[in-house]
C-alpha cells in the first residue's frame, strides 16, 4: 500500500518497525521463536495483540449503537471498519503521534483554538512546530473564523469538540467548512462527546479525507488508568500511523479492561445520565449565585464558570481543600469545575455561595 501522501517524507523511506512487521505480512505461524520472550511464564509473556481486530469491531459496534449513522454507505463508500481505527495509549499519545507523522519540525504550522486543551500546543512546541492561535468568539465561545485558519495554512488544526475548558460544542457546519477549505488535517478531539446530546463528527469521515477523530476511554468510560484512546480516520491515515507509533503501546491488560467495559456498558450509561443531570442542576444553581458572572452551557462533565471575585473564591476553595482548574490565564476570572458526585458538588456550591457574601 502506498503511504499517505501527506506523511512526512522520511516515513516513506522506512519499513514498519521490525517487531510488528510479521503481523502485517502474509506469513502465518504456529510457533513463534522470534521475540526472545520467556516461554514458561503465562499469558503476559507474549506481546499484546497488535491488530486488535475483535476489540475494534466491538468498539465500532458500541460507537454506532451510541450514535446511529444517518446513512453510512452514502457515496458508495464502505462503512467504517477496524481498518479505520488505531488504538493508542490514551488520546495524549494520539496527539503526539499525529504531530510526529504529519508535521515537519521547524517548518510546519499547527492551528489551535483559544481557549482549549493545552496538550495540542505543548506537544507541537516539543516538536519545534509553529503554533498559531485561533481565538474562539461568541457568547458560548464556540464560533471561529475559517478564513483566519486558511490564512495560517496549518498542517494540522486541532479542534476540541465539545471544547475543554468551555464545555461548548461547535456547529457541525463549521467543522465541515473547515474540512472543505483546508488542505491540512482537521483533528476533532471528541474526548467528552458522550456527555453531549449533539452529533459526533464521525459521520463526516466519509465526506472528508482530511478529517481525523480522537476518542478516549479515559473520561466517560471511566478508564483513565488503563490508558486507551482511539484515532478514527481514513484507512490510509491509520496505515501510515503504524510506521510511527511505538510498537505495542496498548498493553494486553489494557485491552482486557476495555473489552470488559464495552461488553457491560449499562452501569457506564447510567453514570452518564447521572453526571448530565448533576451538571444541569449545578449549572442552574450556579446561574443564580450573585458571585458568578457567567456559567457556560456545558455539554461535557465539567463547567466553565466566570467568577465575580476570582481571588477571594479561589482562596476559599483552597481553604476548603477543593481543587478546580484555574483558567484565568486564557479567559479572565475563569475556572473549570468537574462534575463530581452529589456530595462533592454540594460542597463546591456551598463555597461559591459563601464567597458571594459581602
Ligand atoms: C480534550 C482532551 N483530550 C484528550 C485528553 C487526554 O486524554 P487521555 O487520558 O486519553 O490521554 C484530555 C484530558 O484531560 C482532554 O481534556
Amino acid at each position: 500500500m502506498r503511504l499517505h501522501p501527506k506523511a512526512r517524507p522520511i516515513i516513506s523511506k522506512l519499513s514498519l518497525p521490525t517487531p510488528i512487521q510479521k503481523y502485517f505480512s502474509n506469513c502465518e505461524w504456529d510457533i513463534d521463536l522470534s521475540n526472545n520472550t520467556n516461554p514458561y511464564l503465562g499469558d503476559l509473556s507474549d506481546y499484546p495483540d497488535i491488530k486488535q481486530y475483535q476489540l475494534k469491531k466491538l468498539y465500532l459496534k458500541t460507537l454506532l449503537f451510541l450514535t446511529p449513522p444517518p446513512s453510512f454507505t452514502e457515496n458508495n463508500k464502505p462503512p467504517l471498519t477496524p481498518n479505520n481505527i488505531l488504538f493508542t495509549a490514551g488520546s495524549m499519545e494520539a496527539i503526539d503521534l499525529l504531530l510526529r507523522t504529519f508535521s515537519e519540525p521547524n517548518t510546519d504550522a499547527i492551528c489551535v483554538t483559544s481557549p482549549t486543551f493545552s496538550a495540542y500546543e505543548h506537544w507541537s512546541l516539543i516538536h519545534n512546530l509553529r503554533v498559531k492561535k485561533l481565538p474562539l468568539y461568541g457568547d458560548n465561545l464556540n464560533q471561529l473564523s475559517v478564513d483566519k485558519v486558511m490564512r495560517m495554512n496549518p498542517k494540522i488544526t486541532f479542534i476540541c469538540d465539545p471544547n475543554n475548558p468551555t464545555g461548548t460544542k461547535i456547529k457541525p457546519e463549521l467543522i465541515q467548512k473547515l474540512c472543505d477549505s483546508l488542505e491540512g488535517f482537521v483533528v476533532i478531539d471528541e474526548a467528552y462527546i458522550e456527555f453531549s446530546d449533539h452529533s459526533s463528527s464521525i459521520f463526516n469521515l466519509h465526506h472528508h479525507e482530511n478529517l481525523i477523530i480522537l476518542r478516549t476511554l479515559s473520561k466517560a468510560w471511566g478508564l483513565a488508568g488503563v490508558r486507551c484512546g482511539a484515532i478514527i480516520a481514513d484507512a490510509s491515515i491509520i496505515n501510515v500511523l503504524r510506521y510511527v507509533q511505538l510498537p505495542f503501546t496498548v498493553s494486553s491488560p489494557s485491552q482486557v479492561s476495555v473489552k470488559k467495559q464495552l461488553l457491560n456498558p449499562e452501569s457506564t450509561f447510567a453514570s452518564w445520565r447521572r453526571i448530565k443531570k448533576n451538571r444541569d442542576d449545578l449549572i442552574e444553581s450556579l446561574s443564580k449565585v450573585k458571585g458568578v458572572t457567567k456559567v457556560f452551557k456545558s455539554e461535557t462533565n465539567f463547567i466553565m464558570v466566570i467568577l465575580n471575585n476570582f481571588q477571594k473564591t479561589m482562596g476559599l476553595l483552597q481553604e476548603h481543600k477543593i481543587q478546580v482548574l484555574d483558567c484565568s490565564k486564557n479567559y479572565p476570572s475563569a475556572i473549570r469545575v468537574s462534575i463530581g458526585n452529589e456530595e462533592q458538588n454540594k460542597k463546591f456550591l456551598d463555597v461559591i455561595h459563601f464567597a458571594s457574601k459581602d
